[in-house]
């Protein structure tokens, strides 16, 4: 038995160890292997091997310049065999000109609750832009999956490209897509339990107790659910109960006009206290 056990485990953990080595010789390669960036990447699983791509308008170049970004999830954005390893591909669409923003031999992972940011970092480095003491600095890509239950994977949109900062620049881009949700553990609370379990005490309760009233004492009617007379006193001590609860506003009215009798009444008990601290 417990023999078997260990041998179970063994094939386990040989097969969680294989997993995790045949899964970062290809794809995405990151730049600091750890526990929880390599548990991100298998969320990132499911998209591997897809590409997208959007066009947008420059920003601060006048005219109609427009860019255009190519994205691989781990796999080349573009196939044509001269990008190796590059993960998003500008292109100026007026002259070709063509700049590596992120590798994805350079990833870089983070999450939380319902998104994934991935970085694709060392892509080509900026000219005037980005210097960090006197060294400019590398494009990167961070692309934000955001959870969307209803979508495998939604649009690649740009976001913002953000070079006016002296130590991180890039290029920020949004994806929706389901695998960036943290999905709620399922199964049921302690107190959903508890609530079955009394249920079901209380349906045994009434079976058999049923069973006992009609087959065993012979009762008819209302008399065979079970402990009738107690339930029937049960019924009248809620209804006292809700009496008092409910109808005690009308006895303090009623005190409000409470006449001269009752007033003379109340002064006499209210001596009785003092007589007796007059005695000590
Ligand atoms: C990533 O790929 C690029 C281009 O193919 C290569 O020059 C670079 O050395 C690679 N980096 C790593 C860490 O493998």
């Amino acid at each position: 038995m417990l023999a078997s056990r260990w041998l179970l485990l063994i094939i386990h953990s040989s097969l969680l160890s294989w997993e995790i080595v045949a899964s970062s010789e290809s794809g995405c390669k990151l730049v600091t292997p750890n526990d929880r960036e390599e548990r991100l990447k298998k969320k990132l699983e499911p998209l591997y091997g897809k590409t997208l791509e959007v066009t947008v308008p420059s920003k601060e170049k006048e005219g109609d310049v427009q860019y255009k970004y190519q994205m691989g999830i781990c796999v080349d954005a573009v196939n044509d065999g001269k990008h190796q390893n590059v993960g998003m591909l500008q292109t100026k669409l007026q002259d070709g000109d063509q700049r590596t923003v992120g590798l994805y031999n350079a990833t870089q992972l983070m999450g939380g609750d319902n998104w994934i940011l991935l970085k694709y970092k060392d892509g080509q480095k900026y000219n005037s832009h980005c210097m960090f003491n006197n060294v400019s600095m590398n494009r990167q890509a961070h692309i934000m999956i955001v959870c969307d239950p209803d979508i495998v994977m939604g649009e690649l949109q740009m976001i913002e490209e953000n070079k006016d900062v002296m130590e991180e620049c890039y290029y920020l881009f949004q994806i929706n897509s389901k695998i960036a949700c943290t999905f709620k553990e399922e199964g049921l609370s302690a107190g959903s339990v508890f609530c079955i379990i009394f249920f079901i005490f209380v349906l045994i309760y009434l079976i058999i107790g049923f069973l006992y009233q009609r087959i065993v004492v012979g009762a008819k009617g209302l008399e065979q659910i079970p402990n009738f007379s107690f339930w029937r006193e049960f019924g009248k001590l809620q209804a006292d109960g809700c009496d008092f609860l409910c109808r005690c506003g009308e006895r303090q009215e009623m005190k409000m006009y409470r006449g001269i009798d009752d007033q003379l009444l109340n002064t006499e008990r209210r001596e009785e206290p003092d007589d007796h601290l007059l005695s000590m």
